[in-house]
């Protein structure tokens, strides 16, 4: 096949041509792992996936995603820790993997506050991991890895590119895709291997995240319960519908970088290895967000309206006129349709209208 969809929205990725063999896709019992790892079985290539299925959100959803998957032939999974060397190491050696994305982490901004540990564990030694994996593979074509809009943190300065400077995090979270962002960077420089930044802006989508703002709203409109509106529904995001999402990473890793070439770039974010905003190019507001949730839902939400949270920041805005200019890479979906496909999921996945069934995308 030439495409792939999600929930019915279909998506024409380019000729890969530098993409072969199998492609080991980290987190892809995640959300966006497990639509990367669905797209590219659609396309034809066989998937190895790696994700230790950690319960920091409702497992259920992960085993549901993973069956999905696990009905193509083309699909094996580890469950596997990938800040454990050896078990990473032996997947590396029993196949022949030579293009990955990674994006197992743990994601979160406020339960870094909470839970710092599993962030460096999983986002640090993990990633670690991962570079060592990659560098001594035979073969080895590009990783492209998830970081976050969260490393641009304290700048005000919008749309952000690339080019700005991100010494200023404002979360451990972001702390940790920003070191990632350098060690890549240090091992393009002493390996010369092709790896790729992806800083994602908030992706919402149909098998969404229950700790992202689309799956809590959604849930708490259908409870009756009430929904936290921080910063007054004043803070804008630039929301990004998932199959755009990825089509921008299967873009990118069928997009090497060149170590050598690069190593002209002198900026901090380009230097060696690029990195490469994948949002949406569309600021809404909270607000707004939540009256599309009302209309899809037909009810209306009960708001308590709070202030800023610790670690949280007001505004995210893409600027992704690097993406656009490297892969082509062009988001299409508004937030009417993206909403509207999210709801219609959740309504389908919880029987909200009809009794439980099994959802398929
Ligand atoms: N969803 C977003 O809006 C967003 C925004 C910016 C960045 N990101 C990044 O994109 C990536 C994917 O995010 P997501 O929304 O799909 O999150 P997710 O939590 O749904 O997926 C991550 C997956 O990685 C797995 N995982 C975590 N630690 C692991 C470990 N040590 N070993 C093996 N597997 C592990 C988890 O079990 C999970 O299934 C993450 O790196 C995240 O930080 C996401």
């Amino acid at each position: 096949m030439t495409s792939f969809s999600i929930a019915n929205k279909s998506y024409n990725p380019p000729i890969f041509n530098n993409v072969s063999g199998p492609v080991l896709v980290t987190g892809a019992a995640g959300f966006i792992g497990f639509h990367a790892a669905k797209a590219l079985l659609d396309l034809g290539f066989e998937v190895i996936g790696v994700d230790n299925m950690n319960p920091y959100y409702d497992v259920q959803i992960k085993n549901d995603r993973t069956k999905i998957l696990e009905a193509y032939s083309g699909y094996t999974l580890y469950r596997e820790d990938i800040s454990h060397i050896d078990g990473m190491k032996a997947i590396f050696e029993k196949h022949p993997v030579t293009s990955i994305i990674h994006l197992a982490a743990q994601a979160g901004v406020r339960y870094s506050l909470t839970h710092p540990f599993s962030y460096l564990k999983s986002n640090i030694d993990g990633f670690l991991t991962l570079l060592e994996c990659a560098r001594h593979q035979k073969n080895f074509k590009h990783m492209v890895y998830a970081s976050s809009s969260s490393v641009y943190g304290m700048n005000t300065r919008m749309p952000f590119t690339e080019e700005d400077p991100v010494e200023l995090p404002m979360s451990l979270y972001a702390a940790t895709k920003r070191a990632n962002e350098l060690m890549a960077q240090s091992y393009a420089h002493l390996y010369k291997i092709p790896l790729t930044g992806l800083r994602f802006f908030t992706v919402y989508g149909p098998w969404g995240r229950p700790d992202m703002a689309a799956f809590k709203f959604v849930k708490a409109i259908h409870e009756g319960t009430p929904i936290d509106v921080y910063n007054h529904g004043n803070m804008a995001r630039d929301y990004t519908f998932v199959g755009d999402t990825v089509m921008g990473i299967l873009g990118a890793l069928n997009t090497p970088a060149n170590p050598d070439a690069a190593s002209s770039q002198k900026t901090s974010s380009q230097g060696k290895h690029p990195v490469f905003n994948l949002g949406n190019n569309r600021l809404e507001t909270l607000s707004y967000f939540i009256e599309v949730l009302e209309k899809h839902m037909g009810k209306s939400a009960i708001k308590n309206m709070l202030p800023m949270q610790p670690g949280d920041v007001p505004q995210t805005a893409a600027d992704i006129t690097r993406a656009q200019k490297a892969f082509d890479y062009a988001p299409t979906t508004s937030i009417n349709d993206g909403l509207r496909l999210f709801v219609e999921w959740y309504k389908d996945y919880y029987g909200v209208e009809s009794p439980k069934r099994v959802y398929s995308l």
